[in-house]
């Protein structure tokens, strides 16, 4: 189908792979790229800053959609026992009580008397200051659930909160997806969403933030096959991020020991993912019993028990849970796909981001600005294809310099026409991972990307 060509600008088609070395990614690195690319600004940056908290640029959000987009293709419409929701950030106070949140949603945190720092005396190895060595006083618990109020009266009956986590939503809305839905168990209801925790020690960059988005899935089952569903999303919810391209090597799971369970859950298994901080956790799968579900009956008065058909009974299911965190995803990603090589002498940092998740899908580059026919011909193509995909157009630069930055946010082909491509109609793909080309025809450049796109 298609053949190589010399590029008109001299330089020369590369058939050879790019060496590819494993380049030793540290978050400094990351974070440089996702400021210098437009992926990840500091928040508020013209004020300095708000500390542990960051603003998607224009790639960024393009990323961050795309992986939300993958976790809703493939928990919803790729399954029959799925439903969507999107509930309100701001609940009912009662829902807190119910869930055990207001009671439970603590850190122990302790301060240093000499240099005033901060601490989760969970996370600390000694009794003394890790800063300073200075004193610490007692651990208190600290409820990490910011309070905000409803109207214009700071009052204690107005106190509402902003979510911890999109689960209560969830739980909350049982009924009435269930009965508008007509399902049976075992189905699930999905949701992403902002949510937010007063994090005593956020950092490490997007990993741990006071605002973040997660993904849940709270799936409901009978009792008595909540363990063989949970082993189920365990499995599941590991291979979706081999599917979009995490190295298996770089992912593991580790069971909760009882010390450390949430406290509505009686099994929970972390996905975790080496971070250049260490293996830390990506996303956790608990089993959360009829716990949420006997509470909010509790609380509301409500009866949330499910009638069973075939066996003539009600009771209330069990739910399994797999809560993954939007930005945590997106940051793995990235640091999955960094890659380091020398391609022709040059050294190159670029992305090998799955096509699915990288923010541009490709760049239209015409070699001679100069030439109306050139340009216009580019112009074309770019219009059709960004139609379907987000493609963007470039001639700002020589092309080289044109593939690099397409490289370094993991846009998977560049799309050159030159003065040939006016007379035989045909343009050259280059594949970001190989640096390789190929001629094809223009007409079957939207057919050439769709068939890897939409695989
Ligand atoms: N509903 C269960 C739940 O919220 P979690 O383990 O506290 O469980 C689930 O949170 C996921 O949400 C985590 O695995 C992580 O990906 C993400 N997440 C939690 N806290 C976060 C934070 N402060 N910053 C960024 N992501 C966070």
């Amino acid at each position: 189908m298609a053949d190589r060509q010399e590029l008109t600008d001299g330089e020369e088609v590369n058939t050879e792979q790019a060496s590819s070395e494993a380049a030793e990614v540290t978050m400094d690195r990351i974070v440089s790229l996702c400021k210098r690319r437009g992926l990840i600004f500091p928040s508020s940056e013209i004020y300095g800053g708000l500390g542990s908290t960051w603003d998607y640029g224009p790639l960024g959000v393009e990323l961050k959609n795309n992986v939300k987009r993958a976790w809703w293709q493939s928990v919803v419409y790729e399954r029959d026992d799925m439903e969507g929701l999107d509930a309100a950030i701001l609940m009912h106070p009662r829902v807190w009580e119910a869930s055990g949140h207001v009671e439970s949603f603590t850190d122990p945190l302790v301060d240093c008397k000499e240099c005033k720092k901060r601490f989760r005396a969970d996370h600390l190895e000694g009794d003394r200051c890790p800063e300073c060595n200075g004193e610490l006083t007692e651990a208190r618990q600290f409820n990490l659930m910011f309070k905000t109020y409803i109207g214009p009266v700071e009052e204690s009956a107005a106190i509402v909160y902003l979510r911890p986590e999109t689960a209560q939503g969830i739980f909350v809305n049982f009924e009435n997806v269930r009965e508008s839905m007509r399902r049976k168990l075992p189905f699930g209801i999905a949701q992403i969403g902002k949510s937010f925790r007063n994090e005593i020690t956020p950092g490490n960059f997007t990993f741990r933030t006071r605002e973040f988005e997660q993904m849940e899935i709270e799936y409901f089952v009978k009792p008595g096959e909540d363990e063989k569903w949970f082993e189920y999303w365990v499995r599941e919810r590991f291979n979706w991020y081999t599917r979009y391209g995490i190295r298996a090597a770089n992912l593991r799971l580790r069971p909760h020991g009882r010390d450390e369970l949430a406290h509505y859950a009686r099994g929970c298994q972390d996905i975790e993912y080496l971070f250049p901080i260490g293996w830390s956790e990506l996303e956790g799968i608990a089993n959360r019993t009829d716990y949420d579900l006997r509470r909010h009956s509790e609380f509301s008065k409500k009866d949330l028990t499910y009638f069973d058909e075939q066996e003539k009974r009600r009771y209330l299911p069990y739910v399994i849970e797999p809560s993954a965190g939007a930005d945590r995803g997106a940051l793995a990603f990235l640091v999955d796909a960094y890659r380091e090589d020398v391609v022709k002498g040059e050294p190159r940092v670029w992305l090998q981001l799955h096509p699915a998740l990288a923010p541009v899908k490709a760049a239209v580059l015409p070699l001679l600005r100069n030439r109306p026919e050139v340009v216009s011909m580019a112009r074309n193509l770019h219009a059709g294809l960004r139609r379907k995909w987000k493609v963007v157009y470039n001639d700002t630069a020589g092309i080289g310099k044109l593939y690099r930055r397409q490289d370094e946010v993991g846009t998977p082909w560049c799309i050159t026409v030159d003065v040939q491509s006016t007379q035989d109609r045909q343009v050259t793909v280059r594949w970001r991972d190989t640096t390789e080309q190929v001629r094809i025809a223009l007409d079957q450049v939207e057919r050439y990307l769709a068939e890897r796109l939409d695989a």
